[in-house]
């Protein structure tokens, strides 16, 4: 079973899973109706789900993945995270990444979709705007290629059966309604960093609107477009060995809601 949420082969359907940092939860709830035999939790340190329907097999939870995820060890079929590069300094990477191997079953499959922010085809605005965005991450100790070296990471923890695969999203109109969603993501995305970019000191504010509106026009001229990768692998061996003990469930949980994975098939990968 794999569907335009998830490239995992989820057969046999998972029993329980978790969405790492899932932001408004419609992934989780899009999962959750996409199989109701399946119990769902959504964590996210921020209460930015909304407040309205909750399906029954979906739970919330405000939990900091820095502190350990708050699920016993062996007990997830299937972890799910989307989008957390930007939140994740270089140090937290593999702790989360043990994380996920401490709380899957022997056979539970971890998916993680994840961007290195990088626009390619762009000219010299997209150019300031890499620029901005490597800065700004680099102000909070991150690294945003950190991501590439996901594959590395899980063989080294032991899982198996990884693959991959390229999204590619267009940005701004010459793509059309994924274009457009796009570049109003990562739009909003520069205004979420914009207090890094500016102490950062490699823009002012007077300069701001200029290189946005002077890159909404070259993003047609120059078709500019990121990528995103998706990787799954399995959790091959049982293990005990180098593991942390499980941490305690957080409080504040919600019973009964990521934007949607990428859908553009288009892979314009360069
Ligand atoms: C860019 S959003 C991605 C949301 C969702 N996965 C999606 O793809 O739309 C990153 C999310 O990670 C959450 N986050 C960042 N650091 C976190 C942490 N230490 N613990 C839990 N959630 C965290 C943020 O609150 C935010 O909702």
């Amino acid at each position: 079973m794999a569907s335009s949420y998830h490239p995992t082969p989820l057969h046999p359907p998972p029993r329980l899973a978790v969405d790492v940092g899932c932001g408004t939860g419609i992934w989780t709830m899009e999962m959750a109706a996409e199989i109701p035999s399946c119990h769902w939790y959504g964590i996210d340190m921020c209460d930015v789900q909304p407040p309205t329907y909750i399906a029954p097999n979906a739970t919330f939870e405000l939990q900091d993945f820095r502190q350990g995820l708050g699920y016993q060890d062996e007990t997830i079929d299937y972890v799910h995270q989307q989008g957390l590069t930007l939140s994740l300094p270089v140090k937290d990477w593999i702790q989360l990444l043990h994380e996920y191997r401490r709380i899957l079953r022997k056979g539970g499959w971890v998916e993680i979709v994840e961007t290195d922010w990088r626009l390619l085809r762009t000219g010299p605005y997209g150019d300031r705007i890499n620029e901005w965005v490597r800065a700004a991450a680099r102000y909070r100790h991150i690294d945003v290629r950190r991501c590439r070296a996901i594959p590395e990471m899980l063989d080294d923890l032991g899982f198996t059966d990884s693959q991959r695969t390229t999204i590619s999203l267009p940005m701004g109109t010459w793509g059309q309604r994924i274009g457009e969603m796009a570049m109003d993501n990562l739009i909003e995305t520069l205004e979420a960093l914009q207090p890094w970019i500016l102490a950062a000191g490699c823009c002012n504010e007077s300069s701001w609107n200029e290189v946005l509106d002077g890159w909404k026009d070259e993003c047609s001229s120059h078709q500019t477009f990121l990528n995103a990768k998706v990787y799954w692998a399995k959790k091959g061996r049982s293990k005990s060995e180098g593991s942390k003990s499980g941490g305690s469930k957080s409080s504040g949980s919600k019973s009964g809601s990521s934007i949607s994975s990428p859908t553009s098939s288009a892979d314009l990968s360069v």
